[in-house]
């Protein structure tokens, strides 16, 4: 988001066992520690000016194949792997999985914390295992799928923050090249148009990451030229009778079914439709493509705060027009590293 923030100290880990040195002096320095805020890649978090805090940020590198059959393929790969490069590797080894969670910004070791999901995909569908550090106790885990409690944008590590530091990710990828999920939104078409280019009958693969590539590209502002934190709200999870009555007045309303008798309602079109593309406090204004991403349009300059009174507002606004309350997405980072996930509290 672009946000000047200036931490006391920073500590690049660059392997697994600097972390073990690095946290046997921290818990004897009882005078003089600080609180510890782990950073990874700073695609979702919204700093403070001053951080008070020493900041750990893991930076390990390295993808290895530990298993590998006619069917699948188990990788692990290091914290510290950038994302998108991650996915466009897999893909172009035959290794599949990935490819519709392309162009999503940040690094690996970030991604099992809100579970990063898009196009049908969510990490948790080819993700095996977490390896971990449990900052409190000092001691390394093993945590499977399971254990880490993924939903929707959500998951352990992202419900107890500054607890946990991931260090490797296991996946499970598999070399079907005719398996492929390309039915959500206008995926499908742009894939077969780049399968056909290629003289593919049937989308591969590549082609569903090249489209959504595409699809990303025309949607969303790159941040590196328009700051931004991808989707800034979450598609809030409203009981079934809710969007049944709010169905009859605004027949147009985007929800998908979900289990329990909820549905998903996209909140991009709850802020369109209360007229706020492109609307905002300046400079945090939301994105003419795309409402859902707030963007900053004073790199550097605008604060925390002002992206507090642009998120108020504009879920003030669209709380008075569908009784609808949008929650934050990305992390809230307070000055002493603790992490504000509710955003009623700002
Ligand atoms: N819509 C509008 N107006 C808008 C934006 C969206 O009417 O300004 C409508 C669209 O027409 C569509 C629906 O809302 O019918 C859903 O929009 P879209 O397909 O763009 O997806 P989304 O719900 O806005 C979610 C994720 C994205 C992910 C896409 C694709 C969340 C909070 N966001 O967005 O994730 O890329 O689906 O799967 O779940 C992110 O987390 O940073 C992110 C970009």
């Amino acid at each position: 988001m672009a946000l000047a923030c200036i931490a006391d100290t920073v500590v690049t880990l660059t392997d697994e066992a600097q972390l073990d040195t690095f946290m046997a002096n921290y818990v004897e320095d009882v005078e003089h520690r600080q609180p510890l805020f782990v950073l990874s890649g700073g695609s979702n978090v919204l700093l403070p000016a001053q951080l008070n805090a020493t900041v750990l940020q893991p930076q390990m590198r390295g993808i290895n194949v530990t298993a590998q059959t006619d069917s699948y393929v188990d990788i692990e790969v290091m914290a510290g792997e950038n994302w998108h490069d991650l996915v466009m590797h897999t893909v172009a080894q035959g290794w599949y999985g990935l490819e519709n969670l392309a162009l999503i910004p940040g690094l690996t070791g970030a991604a099992p914390v809100q579970n990063i999901g898009a196009y049908g995909v969510q990490l948790e569908d080819s993700l095996q295992y977490v390896r971990a550090y449990h900052l409190p106790t000092q001691t390394w885990h093993q945590l499977t799928a399971a254990d880490c409690e993924f939903g929707y944008r959500d998951s352990l590590f992202k419900r107890h923050p500054n607890t946990w530091l991931i260090s490797r990710v296991g996946f499970r990828l598999h070399t079907d090249a005719t398996k492929v999920l390309a039915s959500y939104g206008d995926v499908q078409t742009v894939a077969q148009s780049y399968a056909k280019q290629q003289g593919r009958k049937q989308p591969a693969p590549a082609d569903v990451m090249h489209a959504i590539i595409d699809i990303r590209q025309q949607k969303l502002p790159d941040p590196k030229q328009l700051p931004n934190c991808g989707s800034f709200f979450q598609n809030p999870i409203i009981p079934q009778a809710q969007f049944t009555a709010l169905q009859a007045r605004y027949p147009a309303i985007v929800g998908y079914a979900m289990p329990e008798a909820k549905m998903k309602v996209a909140a991009g079109w709850l802020i369109e439709q209360a007229s706020l593309k492109g609307g905002g406090i300046a400079p945090i204004i939301t994105h003419q493509q795309q409402a859902l991403v707030l963007t900053n349009h004073a790199p550097y300059q605008a604060t925390q705060d002002d992206v507090a009174a642009a998120q108020r507002y504009i879920a003030d606004v669209v709380y008075q027009n569908f009784t609808i309350q949008l929650s934050r997405e990305p992390v809230w980072v307070n000055a002493d590293g603790s992490i504000g996930y509710d955003e009623h509290e700002v």
